[in-house]
């Protein structure tokens, strides 16, 4: 795979290497924006088969990212809203606890929250263990925390904070054999990570479309199984009924949803600037492809795991770790919060979180982004007087 920094508009001399926070656009996903925006012009160039046509093309393209049926991808405008969705139909019936990780993302966290409130239920948030085979480790400890008890797992398969990645497969066997809920955010993970949902036991996935996906802010999308197929939305748009394409006959109330996850679309799903926004960034993806995401990203931090490791920052076995989105935990050489003022004025952007530094490249950086960053980590280096 090569750089492909050409399709975006990533201002000269600056090194963005923070797509975990906010992917940029590429300058094709920004034009299908302005483009949608400008067809408000004149309203009547819209038709009825506009608001639904490329919905449901778009959730073909999703679709086919994570391996499941178009009439299972439902979309939100914020991953709280789809997790609000989903655990909204789950019920206690006397399980008592369900199971998070520790620092999961709080638009997840919340929801646990108010679900184990309505339920009088526990939160069990599992920590993460020390550094070695921590992520091996933490993997186990949230298996081990699975019980009959559970009525719900939610958790971040690719980890926000440093891209440790849970082992969906023994998490979603577990769940299977107990009746537990598997309950998915893929934000971090889903566009540069492969996800085949017929290879796991998942029962909803949610993500925001604002990072992997290379798509616009407001705006999340999701995979919602056949069991909540019966579910009760969180609002009752008529877009989602059985007769919406009939716009002559909407005051005929129609009972019906649309089948599968079609029920749980937010109301104005056809948003006529997002949504083509989406079709074409997740079409590039799905070119580009994630495997091939993984490997780029990969060879270019390739020169920045080896410094890392000559200086005593070691990563995880690479099956927990992802390639697109790693947390350098730093250490008394090197300290992350004193670094940030030479990263600015170095125009590196990457995050702090507490005393890591987390990378997040994508097809966009390039080496130089990286030889860069390994020059400021040079500079920046203490070196430890051992008496
Ligand atoms: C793991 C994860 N989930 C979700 C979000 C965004 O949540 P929301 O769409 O509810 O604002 C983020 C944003 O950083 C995230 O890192």
């Amino acid at each position: 795979m090569q750089n492909q920094k050409h399709k975006f508009r990533i201002q000269e001399g600056i090194s963005y290497i923070n797509c975990a926070y906010m992917a940029p656009l590429m300058q094709s996903t920004e034009e299908a924006g302005i483009q949608g925006m400008i067809r408000k012009r004149n309203p009547f160039e819209i038709s009825q088969e506009d608001f639904f046509t490329e919905v449901t093309q778009l959730k073909g393209l999703f679709a086919q990212v994570v391996n499941c049926r178009p009439g299972q991808v439902a979309l939100f405008p914020s991953t709280s809203y789809g997790f609000a969705s989903v655990l909204n139909n789950i019920l206690s019936e006397g399980r008592k606890h369900c199971v998070l990780i520790e620092n999961e993302f709080p638009s997840g966290y919340f929801a646990a929250e108010k679900w184990a409130q309505k339920h009088q239920a526990r939160l069990e948030v599992v920590a993460a263990g020390d550094f070695g085979s921590r992520i091996e480790n933490w993997n186990e400890a949230v298996l081990n925390a699975i019980t009959p008890e559970t009525a719900f797992v939610l958790l971040s398969y690719v980890h926000w904070f440093d891209g440790s990645i849970f082992d969906l497969k023994r998490l979603g066997e577990k769940c299977k054999s107990l009746g537990v809920k598997l309950i998915v955010d893929g934000t971090q993970g889903i566009g540069a990570l492969p996800l085949d949902l017929q290879e796991y036991h998942v029962d909803a996935l949610v993500c925001a479309t604002y990072k992997w996906l290379l798509g616009p802010y407001s705006s999340a999308i999701g995979y919602i199984s056949d069991t909540f197929s019966q579910g009760e939305p969180l609002e009752e748009s008529w877009m989602n009924r059985q007769n919406a394409q009939d716009f002559a006959n909407l005051a005929n109330y129609e009972e019906s949803y649309f089948p599968l996850a079609g029920r749980y679309n937010v109301g104005e799903t056809s948003d006529f600037m997002k949504i083509p926004m989406l079709i074409d960034s997740i079409g590039q993806l799905l070119e580009w492809q994630s495997r091939e995401i993984q490997a780029y990203c990969k060879k270019i931090l390739s020169p920045l795991r080896d410094f890392m490791a000559e200086n005593g920052i070691h990563l995880e076995a690479e099956r927990f770790q992802a390639q697109h989105l790693v947390g350098f935990q730093m250490n008394e050489r090197l300290n992350a919060q004193e670094l940030i003022p030479a990263l600015k004025a170095n125009n590196i952007i990457l995050s702090v979180r507490g005393n890591s530094l987390r990378v997040s490249p994508h097809l966009y950086n390039t080496e130089q982004d990286i030889e860069k960053l390994i020059g400021v980590l040079k500079e920046n280096i203490k070196i430890i007087q051992h008496s």
